[in-house]
């Protein structure tokens, strides 16, 4: 079934990580060191890091995103038995610098252009958001740039997505949440935003509470969900 269109949205919120940047294009970066173990070290940093997320919020013990990300980057190297203390500092660095996935630049212009707001959400702390946002050179389409680091406790705490509303003072249904990460798609919608998961990797619908109001394949399809039919 084709996805309905969503009416009345005035806000477009991203995820950043998997959703607007491409995680694996660190490791895949760093090939010419990694060789055949640049997949399997990028799936094992970010399962990791995610949890680490995940297990900090429940311990109640926050730490910014880039210590968890460069914790979960220790365990996923000495998983792999690599002790390069250089290849780490470049690994961490190549975060700062990910690359969009390809269809992002022209999404977001095109929803700008139609005069959308559009915000980042983030795990991620001020500087590595402003970092990958400055190096990709979507400042000028971005209305905020939003970072869990202002409510001190990583997604899926419902604090995170009141962040959205809050800071773009519109009301949460019309604010369209867009993740890659199902489960961050499924709990923006919990907490009350409109949501739609981007499957980019096709994977099955999670069992937690709430479902997303629409399901897409990448970050094209989303301005003819959005606008009327020209
Ligand atoms: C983020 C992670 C969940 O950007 O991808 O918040």
């Amino acid at each position: 079934m084709d996805q309905q269109r969503l009416d009345g949205i005035q806000a477009c919120v991203f995820d950043a990580y998997g959703t607007l940047f491409d995680f694996n294009s660190a490791a895949l970066a760093a090939g010419d060191e990694l060789g055949d173990d640049a997949q399997r070290l990028s799936d094992l940093w970010r399962q990791k890091q995610l949890q680490y997320t995940w297990l900090r919020g429940l311990g109640g013990r926050h730490a910014d995103f880039w210590q968890v990300t460069g914790e979960a980057l220790d365990f996923a190297l000495s998983t792999l038995k690599i002790d390069r203390p250089a290849l780490r500092a470049r690994l961490m660095d190549l975060y700062l610098h990910l690359a969009t996935y390809p269809e992002v630049p022209e999404t977001l212009r095109r929803l700008h252009a139609a005069g959308m707001k559009l915000a980042i959400l983030s795990n991620g702390t001020p500087a590595m958001l402003a970092a990958v946002v400055g190096s990709n050179g979507l400042e000028r389409v971005l209305d905020a740039v939003l970072s869990v680091e202002e409510v001190g406790v990583f997604k899926p705490h419902p604090a995170v997505y009141r962040l959205a509303s809050e800071r773009l003072q519109i009301a949460p249904a019309t604010i369209c949440f867009l993740s890659s990460n199902a489960w961050d798609a499924y709990s923006a919608k919990a907490s009350g935003l409109r949501a739609l998961w981007c499957n980019r990797f096709g994977q099955a619908p999670e069992r937690i509470p709430e479902t997303p109001d629409g399901e897409i394949k990448n970050l094209s399809e989303l301005p003819e969900l959005l606008f009327p039919p020209a």
